[in-house]
């Protein structure tokens, strides 16, 4: 099998290169080497290379810059995923592709399933629902999973900046009204390359996400607050800053974020097998790694 990994050097697309290594050869894309905003240019890359498998990593993920550059967004998050599911149909190829607990709007207040009406409060939001539909209209074998508050121990993220604020200040004012799952990128590629293993098992990924495939929610188990997550952070480093919860209001930002977006996780698990762990118990490996 091929593999071929768009935004290979993000928090998601750097683990899944090691967690899909085993399964296949792996051809690793970085936005320098795949701009998806050049619809020319995926269309090259993926007739190129003929995977057999796309897993699309890349995606703007800039929440609060989207509000002022929504068509790059969209052009990235939107109109790019559906490019992916043409070439992946073209090719008789599997789209492997990662949404956000963000299209939703949060108002539910409990768990959100794959069958909840989506209703984005952000640009970024609405270009990632976009891109679902753009993979949906297309008839490709596909899967789209669905994580929340995506962090590592390498790249841009809440756990590396908040590990620098605790270094840096005697205080830390946090988010405490908006709930939801921390998910750690490596539990997401090591899921990914459960699913795709499972797949091979039993014919072609493709072969086999044409009846199993579609949409599914993927993040940890449990839930907290951004201030729950910063608090189980700074309590593993060495300088412990006084932490005060705040309100979203406390801390306005360009982008509107959703109040609870905890998603539920039975479909992939009666479907796969998967369950992510707790977060907590997550953060404490991340940690250890750090
Ligand atoms: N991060 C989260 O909290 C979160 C939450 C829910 C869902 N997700 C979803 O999970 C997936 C993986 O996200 P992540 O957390 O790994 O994000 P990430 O660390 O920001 O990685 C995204 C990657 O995409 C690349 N990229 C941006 N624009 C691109 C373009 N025009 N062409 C090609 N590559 C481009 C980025 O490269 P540069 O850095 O060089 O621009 C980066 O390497 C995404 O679909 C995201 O929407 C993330």
């Amino acid at each position: 099998m091929k593999v071929l990994i768009t935004g290979a050097n993000g928090q998601v697309g750097w683990e899944l290169q090691r967690a899909l290594a085993p399964l296949g050869e792996v051809v690793a894309l970085s936005h320098a080497q795949l701009d998806l905003a050049n619809a020319d240019a995926i269309r090259q890359a993926l007739r190129h290379a003929a995977p057999d498998l796309i897993v699309n990593a890349a995606a703007y993920t800039a929440v609060d810059r989207a509000e002022e550059e929504p068509a790059l967004a969209q052009a990235v998050n939107g109109d790019a995923p559906g490019i992916l599911a043409e070439e992946a149909q073209r090719l008789h190829a599997a789209l492997v592709h990662y949404s956000t607990d963000y299209v939703f709007d949060g108002s539910k207040g409990a768990p959100y399933e794959e069958i909840d009406a989506t209703n984005p409060r952000s640009v970024y939001g609405a270009t990632k629902l976009a891109g679902e539909k753009a993979i949906s209209a297309v008839d490709c074998a596909h899967l789209i999973l669905r994580t929340s508050w995506v962090y590592g121990a390498r790249g841009k993220n809440f756990l590396l900046t908040m590990q620098r604020l605790a270094r840096e200040r005697e205080e830390l004012r946090v988010v405490d009204d908006q709930h939801g799952a921390p998910t750690w990128s490596r539990m997401l590629a090591e899921a990914t390359a459960s699913i795709v293993s499972q797949c091979l098992h039993q014919g072609t990924v493709a072969d086999r996400l044409r009846d199993k495939g579609g949409l599914y929610h993927l993040s940890a188990a449990g839930q907290t607050t951004w201030f729950g997550f910063a608090s189980a952070i700074v309590a593993q480093g060495e300088k412990l800053p006084r932490m005060t919860p705040i309100t979203t209001a406390d801390y306005p930002l360009p982008a509107a974020r959703p109040a609870y977006s905890v998603l539920a996780n039975d479909k992939i698990a009666r479907h796969f097998g998967i369950r992510l762990p707790d977060w907590q118990h997550s953060l404490g490996q991340c940690l250890e790694l750090n």
